[in-house]
């Protein structure tokens, strides 16, 4: 004789279990359907390196560095997926340091965009885009300034010359893993100037 708080319990466990397994198979089939995201570019203008200080009380004077970037791609397929929650956008300059080997990453710039975001992207455009809107929505962004500092933990960019810049996304899906991947890179290492002095 089964109670009726024991019927509810059995019940309530096998959708749960029936629930999970669903989302096991979304998951599932969402990962082996990804989406694949041909590479845009970026391109980078401006990059320039000052004597300055961090946004912060007490900061010391240092060097950093400071850019501007054009963005071309396209990241509509990963936007159309049904299992697309948002799309994280990020900017990172790989580089070298010349003289002690170390090597560091750091992030520029980041956005987070959603599916009904995609329409921001397109009005970012000139007009003469906006006037040819293609059926697939790109990603054109002009002009764009650094958000966040690019400092070197030696507080110097002596021994630096040159970077990768790339845009990266992770894939936000409402059920299964985060992917990750490559928006778009610059074509070829990025230059860094010598110090402006002024
Ligand atoms: C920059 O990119 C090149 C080519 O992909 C790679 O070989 C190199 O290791 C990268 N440098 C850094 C510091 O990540």
């Amino acid at each position: 004789m089964y109670s009726t708080l024991q019927r509810l319990n059995h019940y309530g466990s096998i959708s749960t279990t029936f629930v999970m397994v669903l989302l096991g198979l979304i998951s599932l089939a969402s990962f082996f359907t990804l989406p694949a995201v041909e590479p845009g570019t970026v391109s980078v203008n401006d990059l320039i390196v000052r004597r300055g200080r961090v946004n912060r009380w007490g900061a010391a004077p240092e060097e950093l560095a400071s850019l501007r970037f054009d963005v071309r791609a396209d990241v509509t397929p990963l936007l159309n997926s049904y299992n697309t929650k948002q799309l994280f956008l990020y900017l990172t300059a790989a580089y070298a340091d010349d003289v002690s080997g170390d090597t560091h990453e750091v992030v520029l710039w980041d956005r987070i965009i959603t599916r009904s975001d995609i329409k921001d992207f397109r009005t970012t455009g000139d007009a003469e885009a906006r006037k040819n809107r293609s059926p697939r929505p790109r990603i054109r962004m002009d002009n764009v300034k650094n958000k966040y500092a690019w400092r070197n933990p030696s507080r110097s960019f002596k021994n630096i010359h040159d970077a990768n810049i790339t845009l990266s996304y992770h894939l936000m899906p409402y059920v299964g893993l985060v992917t990750s991947g490559v928006a778009a890179t610059a074509q070829g290492k990025v230059e860094i100037p010598d110090l402006a002095t002024k």
